[in-house]
Formats: C-alpha cells, sequence, structure tokens
C-alpha cells in the first residue's frame, strides 16, 4: 500500500472541533430534566459519622434528594482495578458509616440547580468519631511494609555487590502527586426504563460499562458509556470511580437525568494519585565500568483498601547488561484514597532511582555518563533472556549527545559557568514496556467513497482519531476529510483500555486486520460473477491507490464496487490479539476485563527507549533551578503521526520537568489529608518553566510487536527526565539532591 498518511505529522482531526469549543465533553451534556448533584465530604480521614443531620439541606428549596449512608441503595461491591476488576478502589462510601479518607462521600445531594444542591451540600450537619489516621508513608502509624510482588531474583546480586570494586548504594524518595486535568471528574446519568445512559470521561468504556453494570445490578447490555473527548486523563480516567456509581444510582432513585461535576478540591479524594515512595538502589561495577550487580528496593504507598503495587523494577532490571539482580517491592497502608495510574505509574519513580544511581556509579568511576549506559547495553534482555523486538537506546544516546552537545561538557560539578550562574548538563535513560491489548475494530465502506471506523477505544488527547483513519486512508487511498472515526462509546467493538500506552499499537492491529478483511471482499467481489473483473481470478487482482487495478491494467473504483454490494455498503470487524495471548484472555478483554500482554512475548521482549539530556541554570544567590534545554531522543517502532507523536514526548519531557522540580501532593500529617488541593498551590509546569524542549524520534523497524510496528509513546517521554534534571543539578553543583521535587532548600548547602 502506498504510505502517504501513516507517518505524516497531520493535524488533529478533532482538532478544530477542540479549539472552537464544538467538541462536547461529559458535562456538556445534559439531557432536558437533569438535575444537579454536588457531594459533601468527610473532614477527617478515619472513623465513622457520628451525628448526620440532612434536615437543613432538605429544606433548601429545590433540593429532591441526600442521599447518605442511611437511605443509600445496597450497590454491589466492585473489584479494584489491579485485583482484575474495573474500580478505582474496592471501597464504596455511603455503605456504611464507615469513613477511611480524608474528602471521602459522605453524602450525595441532588436538586433542581446546581447552586442549591452546592448549598445544600454545605448544610449536612456531620459529627464524626474520628480515630488517628497516617496519610504519609514516612508517618509512623501507617502500616508495616509488605511484600507486595514478585522479586526478581538473577544471580546472587549481594555476593556480587559485596565482592565489587566500585559501588554505590542509595536511598530516593519520591512523593504523592495528583494529576489535575484540566477537565475535572463528571458523570451524567439517565435511564430510559431500565436502560442506563453514561456520560463519564473515560479512558476506559467497556470497563466502566461492566463496572456500573455490576455495581447497580443490571445485565451490561443495559448500560451504554459514551466518553468522545477526555479533557486530560493520564491514568485518572482509567477506572470506575465512586462517585460515578453513586451518580448512576441517584438518577435511578429519582427517575431523572443527574449531572456532577466534581469540584477540584474534591478530585484530590475522588479519584487516584501517584503514590509515595522509597527507594534503595544499589549498584556495583568493575573498575572498568562493568555492572555487576543491581539491587533494588521500592516501598510504594497504597491504601488500607486496596493493594496497589507498582513494579517499577520490572523495568529497571531489565535495562543493562547486569549478571546479578535482586529487586523487591514492598507497599505501606495509609488512610488515603486507594492511588492508582499515572503517567508511566510504574517507571516515572523508579527510573528517578535508577537513573540517578547510574549517575553516581558514573561519578565512582570516573566514566562519562552516556559511555556508561552504552557500556552496559544487553543484547537481549536480561531478565527473561529473550532478544528485544527492536531496541535502539544506544542510537538515541549517540543522537542525543550530538544534539545537546554533550561533547562541551567537563565533568567537574561546578566547572561549567555562565558569569556566575553554575549550569549543569545531565542525562538519563527513558523506556516504556510495550504493551498491548486485544482488540476488535469496525469498518465501514460507503458508496460514495467515504469510510467509517469505530471502535471503543479512546482519544485523550493522543491523537487516536487522527492516527485511525490515517491508517484507513493508506489502505484504500481515501482522503482523510472523507473518513469519520467514531471512539469513546461502549456500544462499538471493543477495543483497548486507554492505559498503558496500549491504544495506538493494538487499535492499529485490529484495525489493519479489518481493511485485509474489506479488501478480501472487495477482490471477491470484484471477481464475482457481478463484479467488472468477472471470471479473473481474485488472485490476479490487486488494490492500488483506491482501485482494484487487473491483470492487464483496467482499474475500477471502490466506491463503484461498493456500491453494486446489496447494501451499497461494505461492513467489516477486524479483530487481533499480542502474540501469546490466551484465547481465555482474549474474551475476557472482549468482555470488558483487562488483558494487557508485555513486555515479554513467547519469543521477545520489547520497549520503547529514548535518551533525555537536560541543561540546568541555577543563581548561586537564590538558588532558583531553571531547565532552559531539554533534549529527547526516541525509538518507538513506527511513528504514526509524526506530529502527535512529537506532541506526546514533549509533553511527558514537559511533566518530567515538573516532577523534578515542583510536583508534590503536601500531607498534613496531623489530619492526614492533602493541603495543597488545588492548582494554585499544587505546582505543575506552565510555559514560563519551559524552554527549548526538542524531541527527535529515529526510525526503527520492529516487526514483531504488532502489524505495524508502533510501539507505545504516551508515557515514554516523562521516564528519565526527573533523573535528568537531578544529574544536570549535580554536575552544577556537587550536591546530591536523592528526592523529588528538587527545591531550593535542598541546595542551601551550595558554598
Ligand atoms: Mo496511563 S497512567 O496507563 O493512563
Amino acid at each position: 500500500m502506498a504510505t502517504v498518511a501513516i507517518g505524516q505529522p497531520l493535524s488533529r482531526k478533532d482538532g478544530v472541533a477542540k479549539v472552537t469549543g464544538a467538541a462536547r465533553y461529559t458535562a456538556d451534556f445534559a439531557a432536558a430534566g437533569t438535575a444537579y448533584a454536588q457531594l459533601a465530604t468527610s473532614t477527617v480521614a478515619k472513623g465513622r459519622v457520628a451525628e448526620l443531620d440532612t434536615s437543613g439541606a432538605k429544606a433548601v428549596p429545590g433540593v429532591l434528594l441526600v442521599l447518605t449512608h442511611r437511605n443509600m441503595d445496597r450497590l454491589q461491591p466492585l473489584k479494584f482495578i489491579f485485583a482484575g476488576g474495573e474500580a478505582q478502589s474496592s471501597f464504596m462510601p455511603l455503605m456504611s458509616d464507615e469513613i477511611r479518607y480524608a474528602g471521602q462521600a459522605i453524602a450525595l445531594v441532588v436538586a433542581e440547580t446546581q447552586e442549591a444542591a452546592d448549598d445544600a451540600a454545605r448544610r449536612i450537619g456531620i459529627a464524626y468519631r474520628a480515630e488517628p489516621a497516617a496519610a504519609s508513608i514516612h508517618d509512623q502509624d501507617a502500616g508495616a511494609p509488605a511484600d507486595a510482588a514478585e522479586a526478581i531474583e538473577i544471580g546472587d546480586a549481594e555476593a556480587a555487590f559485596a565482592a565489587a570494586e566500585v559501588k554505590v548504594d542509595a536511598g530516593y524518595t519520591t512523593p504523592a502527586q495528583h494529576h489535575n486535568p484540566i477537565e475535572l471528574y463528571a458523570t451524567t446519568a439517565s435511564w430510559q426504563g431500565d436502560k442506563l445512559t453514561v456520560y463519564v470521561p473515560s479512558q476506559w468504556v467497556k470497563g466502566t460499562q461492566v463496572g456500573l453494570a455490576k455495581a447497580l445490578g443490571v445485565p451490561p447490555d443495559d448500560v451504554q458509556v459514551i466518553s468522545p473527548y477526555v479533557g486530560g486523563g493520564f491514568g485518572s480516567k482509567a477506572s470506575v470511580m465512586p462517585h460515578t456509581v453513586l451518580v448512576a444510582a441517584a438518577a435511578r432513585r429519582l427517575g431523572r437525568p443527574v449531572k456532577l461535576l466534581v469540584s477540584r478540591e474534591d478530585m484530590y479524594a475522588a479519584g487516584s494519585f501517584r503514590p509515595a515512595t522509597t527507594q534503595r538502589v544499589a549498584l556495583a561495577a568493575s573498575r572498568g565500568g562493568s555492572l555487576q550487580a543491581l539491587i533494588h528496593e521500592q516501598n510504594g504507598q497504597t491504601s488500607r483498601m486496596d493493594q496497589a503495587c507498582f513494579p517499577g523494577t520490572e523495568m529497571t532490571a531489565r535495562m543493562y547488561a547486569v549478571p546479578n539482580i535482586r529487586t523487591r517491592e514492598t507497599v505501606i497502608a495509609t488512610d488515603v484514597n486507594t492511588p492508582g495510574f499515572m503517567r508511566a505509574p510504574f517507571e516515572t519513580p523508579t527510573f528517578f532511582g535508577l537513573e540517578s544511581a547510574m549517575d553516581e556509579l558514573a561519578v565512582a568511576l570516573g566514566m562519562d555518563p552516556v559511555e556508561l549506559r552504552v557500556k552496559n547495553e544487553p543484547d537481549k534482555d536480561p531478565t527473561k533472556g529473550l532478544p528485544w523486538s527492536s531496541r535502539s537506546l544506544v542510537q538515541c544516546y549517540r543522537r542525543g549527545a550530538e544534539r545537546f552537545g554533550w561533547s562541551r561538557r567537563t565533568p567537574e560539578p561546578g566547572s561549567m559557568r555562565d558569569g556566575d550562574v553554575l549550569i549543569g548538563w545531565g542525562c538519563a535513560t527513558a523506556t516504556y514496556p510495550t504493551q498491548l491489548f486485544p482488540s476488535s475494530a469496525r469498518l465501514r465502506l460507503a458508496a460514495n467513497g467515504s469510510a467509517w471506523v469505530g471502535c471503543a477505544a479512546h482519544d485523550i488527547g493522543t491523537g487516536t482519531y487522527t492516527i485511525a483513519a490515517q491508517i484507513v486512508a493508506d489502505r484504500f487511498g481515501i482522503p482523510m476529510d472523507q473518513i469519520t472515526v467514531e471512539l469513546g462509546d461502549s456500544r462499538l467493538p471493543t477495543g483497548p483500555f486507554a492505559g498503558g500506552s496500549v491504544t495506538a499499537g493494538s487499535l492499529s492491529g485490529a484495525l489493519v486486520e479489518a481493511c485485509n478483511t474489506a479488501r478480501d471482499r472487495l477482490l471477491q467481489a470484484a471477481a464475482g460473477p457481478d463484479g467488472p473483473f468477472a471470471g479473473v481470478a481474485v488472485s490476479q487482482l490487486r488494490l492500488e491507490d483506491g482501485e482494484i487495478v487487473g491483470p492487464d491494467g483496467p482499474r475500477e473504483s471502490l466506491a463503484a464496487i461498493v456500491n453494486r454490494m446489496p447494501a451499497g455498503v461494505l461492513e467489516v470487524e477486524g479483530a487481533w490479539a499480542p502474540a501469546g495471548m490466551t484465547a481465555e484472555n482474549v474474551e475476557r478483554a472482549r468482555r470488558g476485563g483487562v488483558a494487557m500482554a508485555g513486555p515479554s512475548y513467547p519469543t521477545f521482549s520489547a520497549a520503547a527507549f529514548g535518551a533525555e539530556f537536560v541543561e540546568v541554570r541555577i543563581n548561586p544567590r537564590t538558588r532558583t533551578i531553571r531547565a532552559p534545554r531539554m533534549v529527547g531522543v526516541f525509538a518507538a517502532g513506527r511513528i504514526l503521526n509524526a506530529k502527535t507523536a512529537h506532541s506526546q514526548l514533549m509533553g511527558g519531557m514537559v511533566w518530567g520537568l515538573s516532577n523534578a522540580l515542583l510536583e508534590e501532593s503536601e500531607i498534613d500529617r496531623k489530619r492526614a489529608r492533602f493541603v495543597n488541593a488545588n492548582i494554585a498551590e499544587y505546582h505543575v509546569a506552565v510555559n514560563a518553566d519551559v524552554g527549548s524542549v526538542e524531541v527527535e524520534m529515529l526510525d526503527e523497524k520492529d516487526e514483531l510487536v504488532n502489524p505495524l510496528g508502533a510501539k507505545g509513546i504516551g508515557e515514554l517521554g516523562i521516564v528519565g527526565t526527573s533523573a535528568a534534571v537531578a544529574n544536570a543539578v549535580y554536575h552544577a553543583t556537587g550536591i546530591r539532591v536523592r528526592k523529588t521535587p528538587i527545591l531550593i532548600e535542598d541546595i542551601l548547602p551550595l558554598a
């Protein structure tokens, strides 16, 4: 097929709708008769509701319903997503008087207007029987570390570490963080008899459909979940949050559509967050810089209700050629809502640890940090012994170093200055496992030459609408503007959930299958008794630039062939599953369960890689840290759209910078709650914090991962950035900061 569209930096199909306000998000949908909801939430983190007075709330004019644990429907419990379920947490508020975390919903008020609901929610009188609570893993009342994932043990890491010539053994900490998408959490639910329609910003419409059906005790086919646009997901919208279930139940009780827009402050408890970690990374090497041992132990935060383990050491163990590896993953229970996915949930914290430690080892060895990585490039996955489907990390480092001007770096800390401003240059590895999800997609070719694609997949700002159309455009020679793509509706064929960077690779697999089937059907019709090539063998025909071409040159347009078909339309479905996936898991995914494969497949391991370089400039008097320049070079198989891919990678690096220098959800230890629950006090990088961000994507051919050889890139860019910043700060100052965010006070000792 002629590749005219795939790979091109085409603008988003949904771009105009988004910038003109025509794109409708969850809160924009309001059926006639919609009532408005508001939450009343707990001010204590643990205990019980001792007294509850709803009379003041009910007296507010326009109030229709006040739901509390006293009158709430008994909902069926849902399983936590990490435990194979759909729910953000196994704990559902309003089922009892129990309080498990600060900000937990105590009541849901529904009224004729938003103003009445807000007013009434504030008038609910609640008295608590509070118990001591710990929201921080550093709190002595937090749980004891519990083993939470299978350790990786290769060789004898302890013995190799003890015997090695050069070693580094250090502890690193990362904080809790919240996603803060621009689009607030929201749900609108309406019932038509026994059938429920829910609008919710979602990274997983299929799982949400199944979860809501379970919780409410209705058949899944009676639930439709719609989420055409998501105003920022980042993992926060990947599972069913409690308020979505409560709103659906309230709408059923009331017999009216109900809409809830969760406030920014309430979002800090209504959903998940990135859990805090402490890590130990021990690295040992020979004098020549060959790694001998890696020990990586991570202790992460979870809630009291659910065991959320983020085994990021599964990727740190794969990164370099190390003969002796030991990992350990433990979790600490705290009194918070359950943590969950946030962009590269496993790798972002653990690569801060690993890649900081690699820099420390390079210093200990007196070796260039790029050369240390290159020297320890593994020829296969060290944990599985499998070959990589493709791996271009060394090429990324070489190209990145060249583009950044790394050869002009003088290694001595504090040796590079501009006037008295200290300059530091640091680098780190980025990676993300290539994970894939069984998917199906529907393709329709119409007699007027247009096409339609439908899949219950998602475009969370990543470009899915556009790349889906690009694939069909190339295959059938149909112009991009003649292709309609429909996503984010649970009634469409089951696609991947929008997590783990699986969407492009998985959806494209299903689409290629659908395209193949459609092509076969077109060729058969063309060669059939009523076709323009009647009597010609199908094998003599080929599809080329939107036309069927016969053996001696005559051509016929696809539209003309479709026009002869019974309904004047050709509709096919394509299904695809990653290598080695069992039929049972494929079926599980089709029914709306999680069935993700990778990074290891039966005959290969797969991941995307990158090298990131950061320049920091530090004012020696104020200690302010700026990062005017970042360069990231990545290789992620085939790039389906150079513009949207570039944006994903750049966005990831910007978030990585934000992660390194700004972001932390701060905990009031006494009240066991997040206190900077707003976007004024939760600092994220804004334009003025970001200088030049250069992104380059290397050509990389991968013939194993999926039909188009496309690896995921949504999460790749953020991994490694925070270590590159910390390494640059060390280079500028000689101070090793082993925590994020790196703040002015962390480099006060600077002479
Ligand atoms: Mo991503 S954190 O898996 O949505």
